[in-house]
This record gives C-alpha cells, sequence and structure tokens, in this order.
C-alpha cells in the first residue's frame, strides 16, 4: 500500500526522502513523487512505474536542492497508475502540497462543491480533493496550517494517513491520521514523518506513533501533537529494537529467500521467551487461565497467509482443546453478523498489525466482548495496540511481500496458544504440555534441516517453471497447508494455482487435470495416507505428474509419485510447519526461474490499509 515519508533538517531532503520511498517499496506501489521546497518554490516531481523512474526525472531537472520535503509511493486505488495521478497533489494555487495513505470516501462529494468554488482538478485521485480542501480551508484564514488540517480532517469520512505542507512555512510538515499508520521520527535537529520506522531507521532510532485523530507539526527542532480538540498531547518516545541489518539483504539475492532462510531464528524468537521448564507463559498477553478455561469459542480472523496459518491453528486447538474454533476471512466476518459471545476469544493474525479488514473485524469483536489476542510482528502497530493482549512474533521486520517467516512464526505461537489452552482446559496432562514444548523446541532445527535440501527444491523449480497451472492437494491440516503452498506460488510466479482439499478434486476440478499437469500433494497425517494416496491415483491415472511431500513414517506405495520429499520425524499437529518449507523454497526459485520481480509482485502490497 502507499508509503509516505518526508524530512525536515539541514541535510539535502531529497536524496533522504528517495532513501526512505526505497525502503517503503516493499509495502507495494505503482507510481511514486516528492515535493520540496526548491529556489523555485513548493517543486513536485512525479512518475509511474519504480523510484528509479522518479530519480530519472529530479536527475533531468537538474536536481531538487531542498531541506524539507515529503515524499509517496502510491498502490492505485482511485484512477490508474498515471504520472497525473501519482503523490504529491497540489492544493489550489500550488501553495500546498499532500501526500496520502487510505480512502477518501466522500471525496466525489467534496469535489463537486471545491468545483462549485473554481477549484480545477487534475487527476482523478481522492487525495487531490484532500489538498485542495486544505488550501480553500487555509486561504485568507489566520489559523496555522495545522489548525486547517485539524478542521479539514473533520471533514473527510474515510480513512487517512496524510503530510501536508504549505509555502507558508517552507520548514514545516503537518501530519494526520485515521486507522493509517503514521510514525514521527525524532532526531538531532531534523524530524521526519513516514508510514513505518524501515523509512526513518537510517537517520533515528527514536520514533512517536500517531494515534487516530491526531495531527502533528514537525519541524526541524520541534514536534507538537494535537488531539481532534487542537490540544497538546505528550506522546511517548520509542526506540526501534532491531538493527538496520535486519532491513537489507544482507548478501542475498532477495528479501525473499534471506527471510526464508532465517525462519529457524524467527520461530526460535516466538517459542522461546514463553517456554519455561516445559510450561508455557503467556504473562505477556493478558490470557488468563480463566479466560482460556471458560472460553466456548475461538475465533480466528485475518487475511491471506495470516488465514491459512489461522486454518492450521483452528485445527490444532478444536483437536488439542475440544473447545470450537473458527477461522475466517476478515473481510467476510465483518459482514456475515457473526455470534460472538462475551467468553468467546478471538485471535487476529496480522504480520503488519494494519490490515484494515482484520483490524475492523477484530474491533467487532471486541465490541461484541470477545477477548481479542492479537498474534502480531510488527510492535506497536494498530491491531497491537488496540487487541485486549498481544503475542508478538519477535520475528524480525519482513520485507518481501510473500510472507515466510511471519507465517511460520505465527504457526509457532497458534501452536503455543493450543498447547497451553489444553493443559489449562484440562484436555491435555502437564505431562503431555512438556512433551508438546520439547516438540516445539525442535521446530527451528528441523526446519533447518528442510532448508539443507534447498538445492533439490531449486532443480525441481527449473523443471516445473514453465508450467501454466499447478494444483496443491491435501486433507486436514495438510489442505490448510496447501492453501498458503498455493498462495506463494501464484503471488510471486503469476502461475495459476488452486488449493483443493483431495477428496473434493474430484467433484468437479479433476475435469481441468491432463497430461503433464503439476499436483503437488500434502500427505503428513498417518490416518489419511491411504486416502491422500487414492486421490494422488486418481489424478496420476489422468496424465498428472506428482510432488510429494510426506511425513517420516509415510508407510504407503508412492511409485505414482514423480517426486517424494520427506519430512523429519515431528508429532503430526505441526507437520506444517515443516511442510510448508519445501514449497516456499520451490515458489521462490519458480519466480526466480521466470524472471518474476520476487520481492514486489504485481498488484500487490505488503501492508493492505484499505478495505
Ligand atoms: C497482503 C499480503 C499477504 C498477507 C496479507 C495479510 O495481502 O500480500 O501476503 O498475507 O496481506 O497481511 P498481514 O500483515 O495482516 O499479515
Amino acid at each position: 500500500m502507499c508509503g509516505i515519508v518526508g524530512f525536515t533538517g539541514n541535510s539535502p531532503a531529497v536524496p533522504i526522502l528517495i532513501k526512505g520511498l526505497y525502503r517503503l517499496e516493499y509495502r507495494g506501489y505503482d507510481s511514486a513523487g516528492v515535493a520540496a521546497f526548491t529556489k523555485e518554490g513548493l517543486e513536485v516531481v512525479k512518475s509511474r512505474g519504480r523510484i528509479a523512474n522518479l530519480e530519472e526525472k529530479i536527475k533531468e531537472i537538474g536536481g531538487m536542492n531542498a531541506t524539507c520535503g515529503i515524499g509517496h509511493t502510491r498502490w492505485a486505488t482511485h484512477g490508474e497508475p498515471s504520472d497525473r495521478n501519482s503523490h504529491p497533489h497540489l492544493g489550489g494555487r500550488g501553495k500546498v502540497a499532500v501526500v496520502h495513505n487510505g480512502i477518501i470516501e466522500n471525496y466525489m462529494e467534496l469535489r463537486q462543491q471545491l468545483e462549485a468554488h473554481g477549484y480545477e482538478f487534475q487527476s482523478e485521485t481522492d487525495t487531490e480533493t484532500v489538498a485542495h480542501l486544505v488550501d480553500y480551508l487555509h486561504d485568507g484564514s489566520n489559523h496555522s496550517l495545522a489548525m486547517t488540517v485539524l478542521k479539514a480532517v473533520g471533514m473527510l469520512r474515510g480513512s487517512y494517513a496524510l503530510g501536508v505542507v504549505s509555502m507558508d512555512d517552507p520548514e514545516e510538515i503537518v501530519a494526520a491520521r485515521r486507522d493509517n499508520p503514521l510514525v514521527i521520527g525524532i532526531g538531532e535537529g531534523e524530524n521526519m514523518i513516514a508510514s513505518d520506522v524501515t523509512a526513518i531507521i537510517s537517520r533515528t532510532r527514536k520514533y512517536i506513533i500517531l494515534d487516530d485523530g491526531e495531527v502533528a507539526v514537525v519541524r526541524p527542532d520541534s514536534v507538537v501533537v494535537m488531539n481532534a480538540f487542537g490540544d497538546i498531547v505528550e506522546k511517548k518516545i520509542q526506540e526501534v529494537t532491531w538493527d538496520l541489518s535486519a532491513a537489507e539483504k544482507g548478501g542475498y539475492e532477495h528479501f525473499m529467500i534471506k527471510e526464508i532462510m532465517e525462519q529457524p531464528a524467527a520461530v526460535t524468537n516466538t517459542i522461546h521467551p514463553r517456554v519455561k521448564d516445559g510450561k508455557i507463559n503467556f504473562e505477556d498477553s493478558g490470557l488468563t487461565d480463566e479466560r482460556l478455561k471458560n472460553a466456548k469459542h475461538v475465533h480466528i480472523i485475518g487475511c491471506g497467509s495470516a488465514l491459512h496459518a489461522g486454518m492450521v491453528g483452528r485445527s490444532v486447538i478444536e483437536s488439542l482443546c475440544r473447545v470450537r474454533s473458527t477461522a475466517s476471512i476478515a473481510s467476510e466476518f465483518r459482514y456475515e453478523n457473526p455470534i460472538i459471545r462475551p467468553d468467546d476469544i478471538c485471535i487476529v493474525i496480522s504480520q503488519s498489525g494494519e490490515t484494515a479488514d482484520t483490524l475492523a473485524a477484530m474491533r467487532l469483536a471486541k465490541q461484541a466482548g470477545a477477548y481479542t489476542v492479537a498474534v502480531v510482528n510488527v510492535v506497536s502497530s494498530t491491531i497491537a495496540r488496540e487487541a485486549d493482549g498481544v503475542l508478538y512474533l519477535w520475528a524480525g521486520p519482513e520485507i518481501a511481500v510473500a510472507t515466510t517467516k511471519a507465517y511460520s512464526a505465527q504457526l509457532a505461537a497458534l501452536y503455543l496458544f493450543a498447547v497451553k489452552m489444553a493443559n489449562v482446559r484440562g484436555t491435555i496432562t502437564e505431562e503431555q504440555e512438556k512433551a508438546y514444548c520439547e516438540t516445539l523446541y525442535t521446530i527451528p532445527e528441523k526446519i533447518s534441516e528442510m532448508l539443507a535440501g534447498k538445492e533439490k527444491m531449486q532443480y525441481l523449480a527449473s523443471r516445473y517453471a514453465n508450467r501454466s497451472s499447478v494444483f496443491f492437494l491435501g486433507r486436514g491440516l495438510d489442505y490448510a497447508a496447501a492453501m498458503e503452498a498455493s498462495l506463494k506460488l501464484k503471488e510471486i510466479s503469476y502461475i495459476h494455482s488452486e488449493a483443493y482439499a483431495a477428496g473434493e478434486l474430484k467433484h468437479g476440478t479433476i475435469s481441468l487435470i491432463e497430461q503433464g499437469t503439476l499436483v503437488v500433494a500434502l500427505a503428513t497425517q498417518p490416518a489419511l495416507y491411504e486416502k491422500t494416496i487414492s486421490n494422488i491415483r486418481e489424478v496420476v491415472s489422468r496424465g498428472a505428474e506428482v510432488i510429494l511431500i510426506t511425513g517420516a513414517d509415510f508407510d504407503c506405495d508412492a511409485s505414482c509419485c514423480s517426486h517424494v520429499i520427506k519430512l523429519p520425524e515431528i508429532r503430526q499437529e505441526m507437520s506444517a510447519s515443516l511442510s510448508i518449507i519445501p514449497l516456499q523454497l520451490l515458489s521462490y526459485y519458480v519466480a526466480v526461474e521466470r524472471n518474476c520481480d520476487v520481492d514486489k509482485p504485481r498488484n500487490l502490497a505488503k501492508s493492505v490499509t484499505v478495505e
């Protein structure tokens, strides 16, 4: 999704803005732009496509010499990706420039009113409305820019993170937010605004999180934050705990492969701090034994891979705890009038902690009285701050759009939850809890074992990279894992792929199987081996080639499969942590083979902050 960066200080602002935009690239974008105060006045340069195009344009005009400015990467919502629709947008007579992340729902209404006042629109965006609105309210008034922005945002419906600058004061940036993230980087004689800390970390580790409804006035030597009433509020200064190197490729060709290789460490970081002497401790999450005992339903919500982790978690929670659990797509859950009771627990899964649909679904569950627990990676993100309790993943920054290490860490957090809840509810004994904890401790080294087999996946990728369609099959937990494997492949390699419950394929979709179709089958649950093998035979006899991922104790005849990959021994409830590894590698190498933009796949965004 769109990325915002702003800088005010004494150093050249534009290179800092460009660097910040590069750091925000991972969020997904299709155009970029900057506005800065140069000797020409408020100068704007923007371009469709990659940031490199923008840099080229800036070079063509002989650079932009400025110490204050704002920058933006746009992920199109209103109007196609084009130079014209890119941000920043100028207001009225070119005195005000605005960058925006989010959606202004009443922009048409406002646009008509502004047009009636003589404003001419250059773009199809909702953002330009904000620029003209600020200009309109500011023009001739003796209010500060911040008070004008405060008034303007009061007239907006929808969501926004905004960066606004005005010719009135070429050292000042005004920032505002509602339902879209914005941080303020606190430096020495310079300050920044940004969508997330990755864009400020090369200048400062100190930051403030802007809350909904707040407006900040950012100048080189001061930051003042006001609430919706215009009263000054004290903000806590936080510090980034991870190192800059964590947000760099460190010798790897892509962030995705770096993050795949980091999975043993990510999973260790999720599990270790919470297990002591064979017991799981959830003190940090506010999940008391009483809550775990009284819950009649565990709702799990998320989008994309987070939902897929939730599907695995749902199944493990039901089978270990014997409590009803459902995994729901956040954007569906919101509108299906879900039955939520006060004793229910709602696990909200999100790597970024900012996904708009997940956040809205969480608010709904919270309002209905459920205890909300966020399983989140990004510290102090909106979902983490609004949930009743948080289980942080501690997986470190994830930059590649396609999640890998956060997904693995989410699985680990859900296993911890399931085992803890099962013990509290008496469906497993203390000894069993201890035994489960021992297994959890072995997951990182077993993931490492799977990673050591990466050459084989590279070979299989080179062999199958030219396929136009791939099917993933599995039953039970393997079906949930197949969903994630299929998503990984399609999102980065653009190969059409579908995940099917193995027994369901024959009810229609099997008609798509033809000579040479690649089918990836997962069979890691001993009780289901034979069933899945029968389904594999059904596709093989129609011409499919099969890669089988199976458990260490697999005892069926797999001679019909073209390739068999065996997992190290692991409790069957936790097999998804291992079965996904070769399939992440397969997707990665297929995408590389097809020359795809692995870390920034087309049309996708890392953090989806619009509904
Ligand atoms: C986007 C990403 C997916 C991700 C999903 C949920 O669609 O492209 O890879 O799984 O958002 O993101 P979250 O940050 O909530 O886990």
